[in-house]
């Protein structure tokens, strides 16, 4: 394992933001990352895909890049395996590889950027299924003592784009593995969320595998979401907030349009998107950044901008809401 000293960072977010590392190294097995450990850092950033990150100073840190690779059937039972995989495999290459073998629950998480490793820090979702369906425990090692731990999924305590590694163990723990349990056969499929209903249809499909699934899930995906390789984004910038249901009505009267969807009989979720289109900042540019064209929750570089410029934007878009909505929007991209 090599440390390399005042590195460029643009190749390990997928916004693209040009700033330097101090100190930065690759981490290829458990005992690398125990031996860097022992050097005692004074401040660490952990990177996965660096899918979640905007970064918007240079980092005065040792920054981990996490490449642990590897995926195996642990067990199988007769509707169900469990598998295990390594933190630094790619998502989409997991759903792929399982689509490959005929495992079903990932199909709806297709296409999300990132790694494995970081996946469950935010819980991610989309598309009516969450990283915490199929999830059933993660390895990871604790910074100080070096030991690894198991946590089950209760111990993961998920929530929506939450878990206990962004709460109370926030930057004590790097996870090393993820166990999961998918379904081999009779799987269970979620259709009914959004837009996949609709583009099974359009391609004439009545009785869907979870592969057409991925695949109208990517399509969805695709004409919606930019690809980081050509445009640099974090995908949501902004979680959908969470407002009371009186706190709904009010707003209804206002906005007839306004979207929600009913989490309890007291409170709804609004989509970001929403509020953030309503605002008027759908695919407005400032220069080399701005608010994507087809989904208002994106924001983007479309190269060389900084990462104050985004935040910056990000700023000015939570004021216009709150002025415009009474609503505080929330990030979901970590801020550094
Ligand atoms: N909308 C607008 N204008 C926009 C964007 C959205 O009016 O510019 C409206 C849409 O018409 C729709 C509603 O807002 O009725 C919701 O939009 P969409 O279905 O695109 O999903 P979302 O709520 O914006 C969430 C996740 C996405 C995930 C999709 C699909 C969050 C913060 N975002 O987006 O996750 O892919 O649902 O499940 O929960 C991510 O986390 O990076 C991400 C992309």
């Amino acid at each position: 394992m090599i440390i390399k000293n005042n590195i460029t960072l643009k190749p390990f977010n997928t916004f693209g933001i040009d700033v330097k590392a101090t100190e930065f190294a690759s981490i290829n097995s458990i005992q690398e990352l125990r031996d860097v450990l022992n050097t005692n850092p004074t401040d660490l950033l952990i990177l996965g895909g660096g899918s979640n990150i905007l970064l918007t100073k240079d980092v005065e840190a040792l920054v981990l890049q996490i490449n642990l690779k590897g995926i195996s059937v642990i067990s199988r039972s007769e509707n169900s395996v469990q598998i295990e995989v390594a933190a630094g495999e790619n998502w989409h290459e997991l759903v792929c590889w399982c689509l490959n073998e005929n495992f079903g629950g990932l199909e709806n998480l297709s296409l999300i950027p990132g790694n494995v490793g970081t996946a469950p820090i935010q819980n991610i979702g989309a598309y009516g299924v969450e990283l915490k369906d199929s999830f059933v425990s993660c390895e990871a090692l604790n910074i100080k003592t070096k030991e690894l731990r198991t946590f089950t999924k209760e111990e993961c305590q998920f929530g929506y784009r939450n878990s206990i590694f962004k709460q109370e163990l926030k930057g004590q723990y790097i996870i090393t593995s993820v166990v999961f349990e998918l379904s081999n056969q009779e799987h269970s499929l979620k259709t009914n969320y959004g837009a996949i209903e609709t583009e099974l249809q359009n391609y004439g499909i009545k009785t869907p595998t979870i592969q057409d699934i991925s695949k109208a899930v990517i399509s969805i995906r695709n004409s919606k979401l930019p690809d980081p390789k050509t445009i640099g984004n974090s995908g949501s910038f902004f979680k959908n907030p969470v407002v009371t249901y009186s706190k709904f009505e009010i707003l209804q009267t206002l906005f007839p349009q306004i979207q929600h969807y009913k989490i309890s009989t007291d409170v709804v979720k609004i989509p970001a998107g929403w509020l953030i289109d309503t605002a008027g900042f759908k695919g407005k540019t400032f220069g080399n950044f701005g608010v994507h064209a087809k989904q208002a929750l994106v924001l983007v570089n479309y190269g060389g901008a900084s990462g104050m410029d985004i935040l910056n934007l990000s700023i000015q878009i939570q004021k216009a809401v709150k002025f415009i909505f009474d609503i505080d929007l929330e990030t979901e991209v970590n801020i550094l």
